[in-house]
């Protein structure tokens, strides 16, 4: 064969082995072929895990842990960085952690700690296979045994990290928990769980500035979405949540040298057959706290029992200084184009702090009604809100009860 025939097939394998290349990620190390992990559902992953992230996070070109499509067993895993370089996360499987809560001793599955430039994709799924542990958690005054109930995926300071396509199912506590972070996006992220698993709020996040919530849907037994104190900057949109508790701010209030919770943004969002829909609570009595620039827009409620709420006077199972004032201060807070049904008469419902009421509270072009008979109402205690566009119910028609009924 004249050489120059030559040049056309191996120019073609070139391009084979070009194109079969760009399809692995960049430096992608494979927890099965690489370090012996079994998708068979009962082998412990913990160790292939951790050997590959030790690997990927001392690499100083950008890594990627893969984990292949298959069901896995994970005991627990504890991610650290620092790492060299990016480092990504690419989970296709499902990941499932014991069924007994006995198993664990501390409240961590998978957890990710100090890491810089972090991705999480893929379309796996976390499951947590919380329902022993759901049977169990029922009584609320079982503290000793909800405090070492393992958080789903926990993040505890990360920065600038994308977490999108990701599964957390049936976890035994919160789902995903997000603490210290900054610059952190949750994309397409989905919440599964029964509506009465308890204390299985979606994502919860504290002492975080640059939470970005996007396209995400949350069935779940508690709130969808829960923000503790020292949050900022918050970005919530696109979310559907329900059954749950739906968004809330708070509780706050309760601990001493809580720090301010500053800028949330909560827009287009559908809100189906959870017990609230747009909350801010936080406990009488108790310490001072802050919560200001809060802005809930274009939210569609349906069948919510309190679709707008703010309630100072949060008092879970009677534990609480009812006859105090919160000495958490609001100001600076908007509802707007919230449209939809209430489950229950008292659709807005403002009760705040009388020694700090709320200041510039605003209702704009609010329209829910009651799925029962009588009309909606609206109660308000401390606060004048500023009003404008339809607003139905009426803003503060209905007198507020004497005894402020106990809300979970
Ligand atoms: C925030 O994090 C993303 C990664 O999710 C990154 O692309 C972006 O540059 C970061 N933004 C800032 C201001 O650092
Ligand atoms: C609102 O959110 C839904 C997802 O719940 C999404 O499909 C839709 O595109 C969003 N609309 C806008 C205007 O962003
Ligand atoms: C809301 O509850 C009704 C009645 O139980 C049910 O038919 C419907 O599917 C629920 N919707 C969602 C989004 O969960
Ligand atoms: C409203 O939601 C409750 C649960 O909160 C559910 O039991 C009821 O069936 C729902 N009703 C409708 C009409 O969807
Ligand atoms: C509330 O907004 C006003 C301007 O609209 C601003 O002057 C004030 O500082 C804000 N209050 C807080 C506590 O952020």
């Amino acid at each position: 064969m004249a050489p120059h025939l030559n040049i056309v097939p191996s120019m073609f394998v070139l391009l084979l082995l070009f194109i079969s290349a760009s399809k692995v990620q960049s430096g992608a190390i494979d927890v099965v072929a690489k370090f012996g992990a079994k998708a068979d559902g009962k082998t412990d992953l913990s160790k292939p895990f951790l050997d590959a992230w030790k690997e990927a996070c001392a690499s100083v070109t950008p890594s990627t842990v893969v984990i292949p499509k298959g069901t896995y067993l994970l005991s627990k895993v504890n991610l650290e960085g620092p790492c060299k370089a990016p480092i990504e996360i690419n989970v296709q499987g499902t990941i499932k952690a014991p069924a007994d809560p006995g198993a664990f001793k501390d409240p961590n599955w998978v957890r990710f700690y100090s890491i810089e430039n972090f991705k999480m994709s893929g379309g796996g799924i976390f499951d947590g296979q919380g329902s022993i542990a759901y049977e169990k958690n029922k009584d609320p005054h079982n503290r000793a045994f909800r405090v070492k109930l393992p958080v789903n995926i926990r993040f505890d300071f990360v920065t600038n990290a994308l977490i999108q396509d990701i599964t957390s199912k049936d976890s035994k506590l919160f789902h995903v928990n997000v603490f210290a972070c900054k610059n952190i996006t949750l994309e397409r992220f989905t919440v599964e769980a029964p509506a009465d698993s308890p204390n299985t709020d979606g994502i919860h996040m504290g002492k975080s500035d640059g939470v970005n919530i996007i396209g995400c849907e949350i069935k779940t037994g508690d709130d969808c979405i829960s923000i503790g104190d020292g949050t900022k900057n918050l970005d919530i949109k696109d979310i559907t949540c329900g059954p749950g508790h739906g968004i809330s701010i708070g509780s706050l209030g309760k601990y001493p040298n809580e720090e301010p919770v500053e800028g949330v943004k909560v827009t287009n969002c559908t809100i189906t057959n959870t017990s609230n829909g747009a909350r801010i609570k936080t406990w009488p009595g108790e310490s001072p706290g802050i919560v200001s620039d809060v802005h809930f827009e274009d939210i569609i409620v349906n069948n919510v029992s309190s679709p707008i709420l703010i309630d100072q006077k949060y008092c879970p199972w009677s534990k609480c200084k009812i006859n105090e004032e919160s000495k958490v201060k609001l100001s600076n807070i908007s509802f707007k184009n919230i449209r939809g049904t209430s489950a229950l008469p008292e659709a807005v419902k403002f009760i705040c702090s009388g020694s700090s009421p709320c200041q510039n509270v605003e209702l704009a072009d609010i329209d829910i009604k009651h799925t029962g008979p009588e009309p909606a109402t609206s109660q308000c205690l401390n606060v004048k809100p500023k009003t404008s566009g339809k607003l139905n119910p009426t803003p503060c028609s209905s007198p507020v009860p004497k005894t402020l009924s106990a809300t979970a």
